[in-house]
């Protein structure tokens, strides 16, 4: 199968934080954060594989600053590897401040989904060429992390 190029798929994604998605203190709900963390890896995902992805799993993540309402959230996802009929999506978030216009770094997140037929069943995907320096070593790293989310996917099997 052809490999496609990380920045085909690369996604962005962005949204108002808006008061219907605040918490108790006014600021945006984490969880509005990871949904839409999973939105934007998995238009990066199916825009790689150009085939429906399911969302097998997602890494730690840490909130590192509140989000405020009124702020702009922003997404970046791309395919960082692709192993087979799954593949690793890293997505960074950040908020901007429309006011002030100072960027801030909110959360970063690994995600791995699963390309499947329409019986649910794993498909193939084409492998991912990375090219920059970033890509690269984000494509080394994923396989890490790989290992790891497997051996604990084991550890958690009954
Ligand atoms: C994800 C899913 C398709 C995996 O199916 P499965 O039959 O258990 O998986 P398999 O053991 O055949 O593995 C398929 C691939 O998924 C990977 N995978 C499965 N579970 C994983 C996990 N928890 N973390 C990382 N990778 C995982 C496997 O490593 C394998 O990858 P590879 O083909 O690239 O080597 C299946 O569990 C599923 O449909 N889950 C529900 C998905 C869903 O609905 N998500 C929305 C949120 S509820």
């Amino acid at each position: 199968m052809e490999g496609r190029r990380v920045s085909e798929s690369a996604a962005e994604y962005s949204e108002l934080a808006l008061p219907n998605d605040a918490n108790m203190i006014g600021n945006l709900l984490g969880g509005k954060i990871m949904h839409l963390v999973d939105l934007a890896a998995a238009i990066s995902a199916t825009r790689h594989a150009r085939n429906v992805c399911v969302t097998a799993s997602v890494d730690h993540m840490e909130f590192l600053r509140p989000v405020k309402i009124g702020q702009w959230v922003r997404l970046r996802a791309s395919v960082n590897r692709v192993f087979r009929t799954s593949m690793e999506v890293g997505v960074k978030v950040w908020v901007e401040d429309l006011i002030t216009g100072v960027q801030q770094h909110v959360s970063s997140a690994y995600l791995t989904f699963v390309a499947i037929d329409a019986n649910g069943r794993g498909v193939s995907v084409a492998p991912v060429i990375p090219e920059t320096d970033d890509e690269n070593r984000r494509y080394i790293k994923a396989g890490e992390r790989r290992a790891y989310r497997l051996s604990q996917r084991k550890k958690d099997t009954p």
